[in-house]
């Protein structure tokens, strides 16, 4: 019998991390639409919008409207961004059962994209959390610019690990690692995964990898031999934060979900009807994406080699 295939849990941000950085604001129904197509094609776990202050990030200030109208299967955890406790109640008002608070490893970059100092973010998230756990919700704690930060410059692993330590101190219940700009190479991530499998094992931290220099899937690949099993992604490669200055979007879930699958992981992931997603998402958005495999499908070019078989032949 062959050896069951390791489980690698792709966490689906498009429709947050993607949407937030457009210049054109997606309609509603085309924003629903895309999230359902997402967990029709088996993402577990999807980041749909923000609870943040519409002033700041425009684009997702239709947040209780999107939730309100998407059909929910049981089984897929839909969750959202909240800076503040507004944004927590706002949540929750929606029925969401999973936040995330977000800061960073540098203070250039926390202040700029929240107002606040880290030191203060994480004030700021204590009454969230203990917020969120009250009402039965769970918790993700997001540290952006991981390596290297676009006002203050390269980040120290152990500036990473701090600011991940004093998040489980108040409780969150994920860490995430945002490599905000896309600028790592691998052997930077697996500096910074060293450092803060210190604070929590390598198989719960969660990679959210930006792919603006196309090094994304590279670093995918060495946290993975490294244990990670809980990444990040965007379909189609949309996204970026409109408070990091020349970021591009997340490593692409279809791409990502390549390297898993054909390196003899499962996903869960339905990779023809997530590229039907992304390019639902490329027409609403009414441009091309960056993903090389929607690409390469749509020039014709098809791959045969079942899921795992490259890896078990
Ligand atoms: P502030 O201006 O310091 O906040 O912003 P404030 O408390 O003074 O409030 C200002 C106004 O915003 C007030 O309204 C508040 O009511 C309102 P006014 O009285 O002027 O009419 N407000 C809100 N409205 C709705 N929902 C709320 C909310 N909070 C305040 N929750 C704040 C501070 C944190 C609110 C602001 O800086 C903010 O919203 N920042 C969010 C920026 C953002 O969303 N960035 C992108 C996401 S992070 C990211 O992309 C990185 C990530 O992907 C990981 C990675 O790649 O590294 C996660
Ligand atoms: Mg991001």
């Amino acid at each position: 019998m062959p050896a069951e295939q390791p489980f690698v849990h792709l966490c689906e941000v498009g429709p947050r991390d993607g949407l937030q950085n457009e210049k054109s604001i997606v309609p509603v129904e085309a924003k629903v639409r895309f999230v359902e197509m997402l967990a029709e094609a088996g993402l577990r776990e999807i980041e749909v919008t923000s609870f943040v202050s519409p002033k700041w990030v425009p684009q997702l200030a239709d947040a209780e409207e999107v939730l309100a109208r998407i059909a929910r299967r049981a089984g897929t955890v839909y969750s959202a961004l909240v800076p503040n406790e507004k944004g927590l109640e706002r949540a929750l008002s929606c029925g969401v059962r999973k936040v995330s608070v977000f800061t960073a490893a540098s203070e250039g970059f926390a202040r700029r994209n929240i107002n606040a100092s880290v030191a203060e973010s994480i004030e700021r998230f204590r009454p969230v959390v203990a917020g969120a756990h009250a009402a039965g919700a769970t918790v993700r704690g997001y540290v952006s610019c991981i390596v290297e930060c676009p006002f203050d410059g390269s980040v120290r692993p152990a500036a990473v690990r701090e600011v991940c330590a004093r998040l489980s101190d108040i409780g969150v219940d994920e860490l995430d690692l945002g490599e905000t700009i896309g600028v790592a190479v691998p052997d930077e991530i697996a500096r910074v995964l060293e450092a803060c499998a210190a604070v929590r094992p390598m198989a719960e931290l969660v990679l959210h990898l930006h792919d603006t220099r196309g090094t994304a899937l590279a670093c995918a690949a060495r946290a993975l031999a490294m244990g990670v099993r809980r990444f990040d992604a965007s379909a189609g490669g949309i996204g970026g934060c409109p408070y990091a200055p020349g970021a591009s979007g997340n490593v692409a879930t279809e791409e990502l979900d390549y390297l898993c699958t054909r390196s003899g992981y499962s996903t869960g992931v339905d990779r023809s009807r997530l590229c039907e997603a992304a390019r639902f998402a490329g027409a609403a958005l009414g441009r091309a994406l960056p993903s090389r495999l929607l690409s390469a499908e749509a020039a014709g070019s098809s791959c045969q080699v079942a899921r795992g078989d490259a890896a078990s032949a």
